[in-house]
Order: C-alpha cells, then sequence, then structure tokens
C-alpha cells in the first residue's frame, strides 16, 4: 500500500518534530498534525516560526519548509483520522497519579482515548501506529478496543517508538541511529510493516530500519530508555565517592570511556537526569517487572531512580551546608531551568527538585533561563504542591539577563548545560555578587581553574 495521507495525534515534543521531518521528506505524504489543545495548535500555526511551541535547534526551518504544503496542524481530530490511511498516536503516556499502579506505571488513559476516536470515526481500513513509549503488550489492548468497538473496518497496529533526543530531535529524526518498526506476522501485518518502511526509507538507510515483532519493539524502548539513565545513575554514584576520595570524576569519566566496551557517551556527572522519559519509564519497567513477579528486576531498575532522587537532593543540601548551614533570605541565582540545553522542556528537570529544597530553607531563587519564562518556573514548582502558590512567588523571580539575576547574589547554581555559560563575563558577574562569591556548578560545565582564579568558591560535581 502506498501512503499519501498520514495523521498524528498528538503535537508535542515528538508529533511535531516527528512529522515536520516526515513531511519534508516526504513531499507526496500529505501529513496532518491534530491536538486537543487549541493553544498548541495556534502555536504550531504561528507565521513567525520563533513561536512553536517547541523549541529545538533547526525546527523553525523545517517547520516553515513544509507547513501549509503538506505538512497542516489542527484541532480538527475526527476529520483527520477519516482521511488518513495511517495514524500516529504520539500523546502523552504519564506516570499514573491515581488508583493502581498510582506513582508507577504509565497512565494510558490518553491512549485508550484515542484508540476509541479511531474506531469510532474510521470508515476504511487504517493502520495504527504507536509512537508514544508504552508498557509491552499495549498493542494487545488497542487492537482489542479497536477491531470490538470499531465499524467493523480492518486495523493494522504497529509498533514505531522514538528515539530523537530533545536539544538534538531535528538531527536525531535526518539522521537516526536506527528505526524499530514491530508489527504482527501475519500477511496483512507484514503488508502494513512494509508501508511504513516505505515512508522512513525516503531519508533513512535501509540497513538502519530494523523490524521485529511487536512486543520487542514496545519493551526495546522502554530498555533503551534504562540503560541510559542506568549510566547516569552509575557515573553519579561514583562522583559522590570521588568527592570522598579526592579523585575527579571527569578523569575517572574519560579514563572508562576510552575503552571501547563501554563507550565515551553519556558519561557526565551532573546533578541528575530530569525529562519527561527516563525516570516514568523507568517506573513503567519497575511496574511491569513486579507485575510478573520479578522483584529482583523490578529492585535493580528502581535503584537508577533512588540514585537520581540521591543526587538531587545532595546537591541542594550542599548549597545549605556551604553557606554556612543557611539560606533563609539568600538571593540563589540559578542559571538554567530546562532540563538540558537547547530545548525550552522543563519536565522532571533537575532545576524544580533543588529549587523546591532550598525555598524548604527559605531561599530566595533568581532564575535565569534563555528559554523558560518565569510562567513556566512557577507552574513547574505549583505541580509540586509543596507549598502554596503564593509562597512559590515569594521566593523566585525570574530575569531576562543573566548578568542582572546574578546581581547581589549569594551563590550561583548551574543547573543547565547551556553553552552561552561559557562564554559569559565571569570577572563582571564575580564583582555584582555578594561575598565571598560561590558556584555550584551541577553540570561541571565552568572551567574550575579559572573561576578560582577569578576568587569564586567554585565546586563542580564529583570533585
Ligand atoms: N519527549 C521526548 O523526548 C520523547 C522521546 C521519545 C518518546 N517520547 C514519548 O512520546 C510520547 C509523547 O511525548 P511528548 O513529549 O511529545 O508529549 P507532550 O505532552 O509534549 O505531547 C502530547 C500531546 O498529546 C496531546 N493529546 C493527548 N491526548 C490527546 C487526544 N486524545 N487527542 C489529541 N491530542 C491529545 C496533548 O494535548 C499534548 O499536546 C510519550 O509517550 C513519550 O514517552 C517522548
Amino acid at each position: 500500500m502506498r501512503i499519501t495521507n498520514v495523521c498524528c495525534i498528538g503535537a508535542g515534543y515528538v508529533g511535531g518534530p516527528t512529522m515536520a521531518v516526515i513531511a519534508q521528506k516526504c513531499p507526496h505524504v500529505k501529513v496532518t498534525v491534530v491536538d486537543l489543545n487549541a493553544d498548541r495548535i495556534a502555536k504550531w500555526n504561528d507565521p513567525d516560526v520563533d513561536n512553536i511551541p517547541v523549541y529545538e535547534p533547526g525546527l523553525g526551518e523545517i517547520v516553515a519548509h513544509s507547513r501549509g504544503k503538506n505538512l497542516f496542524f489542527s484541532t480538527e481530530v475526527d476529520n483527520a483520522i477519516d482521511e488518513a490511511q495511517l495514524i500516529f498516536i504520539s500523546v502523552n503516556t504519564p506516570t499514573k497519579t491515581y488508583g493502581s499502579g498510582k506513582g508507577m506505571a504509565a497512565d494510558l488513559k490518553y491512549i485508550e482515548l484515542c484508540a476509541r476516536q479511531i474506531a469510532r470515526v474510521s470508515k476504511g481500513d487504517k493502520i495504527v501506529v504507536e509512537k508514544s513509549t508504552l508498557p509491552v503488550r499495549t498493542a494487545e489492548a488497542n487492537k482489542n478496543i479497536l477491531d470490538n468497538t470499531g465499524n467493523g473496518v480492518q486495523f493494522q497496529i504497529l509498533s514505531n517508538p522514538e528515539f530523537l533526543a530533545e536539544g538534538t530531535a531535528v538531527e536525531d529524526l535526518l539522521s537516526p541511529d536506527r528505526v524499530l518498526i514491530g508489527g504482527e506476522n501475519t500477511e496483512e501485518g507484514k503488508k502494513a510493516i512494509q508501508a511504513l518502511v516505505d515512508i522512513y526509507a525516503n531519508w533513512v538507510p535501509k540497513e538502519r530500519i530494523l523490524t521485529t515483532n511487536l512486543w520487542s519493539s514496545e519493551l526495546s524502548k522502554l530498555t533503551a530508555n534504562a540503560f541510559l539513565a542506568q549510566r547516569v545513575s552509575s557515573v553519579n554514584a561514583i562522583s559522590e565517592l570521588c568527592e570522598k576520595t579526592g579523585a575527579n570524576v571527569s578523569e575517572v569519566a574519560n579514563a572508562i570511556g576510552m575503552d571501547s566496551r563501554i563507550g565515551n557517551k553519556f558519561l557526565k556527572a551532573s546533578v541528575g537526569f530530569g525529562g519527561s522519559c527516563f525516570q516514568k519509564d523507568i517506573l513503567n519497567l519497575v511496574y511491569i517487572s513486579k507485575s510478573f513477579g520479578l522483584q529482583e528486576v523490578a529492585d535493580y531498575w528502581e535503584q537508577v531512580i533512588i540514585m537520581n532522587d540521591h543526587q538531587k537532593r545532595r546537591f541542594s543540601k550542599n548549597i545549605v551546608s556551604t553557606l554556612y548551614n543557611t539560606v533563609a533570605d539568600k538571593k540563589i541565582t540559578f542559571l538554567g531551568w530546562a532540563f538540558k540545553k537547547d530545548t525550552n522542556d522543563t519536565r522532571e528537570s533537575a532545576a524544580i527538585y533543588v529549587a523546591d529544597d532550598l525555598i524548604n530553607e527559605q531561599a530566595n531563587i533568581a532564575v535565569y533561563d534563555p528559554k523558560v519564562n518565569y510562567n513556566q518556573v512557577l507552574s513547574d514548582l505549583d505541580y509540586l504542591e509543596t507549598r502554596a502558590a503564593e509562597s512559590n512567588k515569594k521566593h523566585t523571580i525570574s530575569f531576562s539577563d543573566p548578568y542582572e539575576a546574578c546581581k547581589n547574589a549569594h551563590a550561583i547554581a548551574v543547573l543547565t548545560e547551556w553553552d552561552e555559560f561559557k562564554e559569559y563575563d565571569w570577572q563582571r558577574i564575580y564583582d555584582a555578587m555578594l561575598k565571598p562569591a560561590f558556584i555550584f556548578d551541577g553540570r561541571n560545565l565552568l572551567d574550575a581553574k579559572k573561576m578560582n582564579e577569578i576568587g569564586f568558591v567554585f565546586q563542580a560535581i564529583g570533585s
């Protein structure tokens, strides 16, 4: 089957960039991205591509290239489903906040709603592609819903998890390490797999397009994220040992990373990983393992999260103890709020938790992030429900100028590894701070020697 009309439900950090790249690389395919969130869709349609809701280097140009030609953003979900031969489901799958599996299992209510809507609207056969990250065997539930509530049309379900990393989404989508497609091993299943392979083959070399059964594909995505997060927690565990022993975690990481069996990526010690995926996907893996009675497997992976929480907490504790055991009424400037550089995404960012700890100690937090505004900072803190919104407002302020943000601060905490931080006039920042002027580098970003020479009391994770 030659696909010429595709729809994607969910115009978020995955749906938006992924579909923009498909539209650019497949000019013969009409791509419609739909979302219930009208505000988000309006931003995707903003004539000025600087205002699209997802910040990713290079994304604005790609959207501008195809938007209005073969790439459309709309709130008319039924229409788009009806017209499409192939439907990507790219809605959010957060950790459940209620009922059984609360705090661990993936909340699949948005996925199920999509399946029911597709079943209700479809008048012809369709291929339904799970792009969201899902627990293994979700395709079975989706198929049940589609087959039993539909209008008698045929549905083929594929799993096509997305491996892009925020901050490098465009690069990752244009030349992915691999594209994974899982499907049923039946005649119809194989045809559906081929139809999706043919889309990706417009720009991805054939040997990088892997096809597997549905369950391997679903589980591979959870496993990939668990392995990546595990590397961060592993090096972070060693960072604490370095601080006690006089070893330097950057030197250790460099030494072990040269071993080709280990490799040098994802070995940077930091205040901890964030983002919407790592924690939720590991919790999901833990939950699935427990539900099969595999307690040791569950405990093994849960430790990755425990270590990450510990790393965030010990960073804030260290700030308090270094600042003479009190931060009450002190101005502490956060450089960075996003969970990593080159994204405006703040979900699960370490900065939120460090700020929360410090506000508990009555510190005043001044935030500068090149892509995150004050409303986002407040909404992230309010979401934790630690204290009244008024109190979060009282203890935080944000600046659009980093030098203003640092003026009269007792300390700076580096929470995101934005490149621009390295280029600042640090002497000027030092001169305008209260003395002694402290820097807590949670991303191992700044040059320790230079900072010490200027006069800062400088501490980086793991040294
Ligand atoms: N963010 C990442 O880096 C990343 C990477 C790989 C995989 N994933 C996975 O991709 C999925 C989507 O993640 P995201 O970061 O894009 O989420 P997101 O929250 O940015 O976007 C999801 C969008 O889906 C919309 N939505 C929810 N239910 C809907 C419905 N019934 N109809 C129409 N729209 C609906 C929401 O309004 C939202 O805009 C998740 O499963 C995630 O785990 C994310």
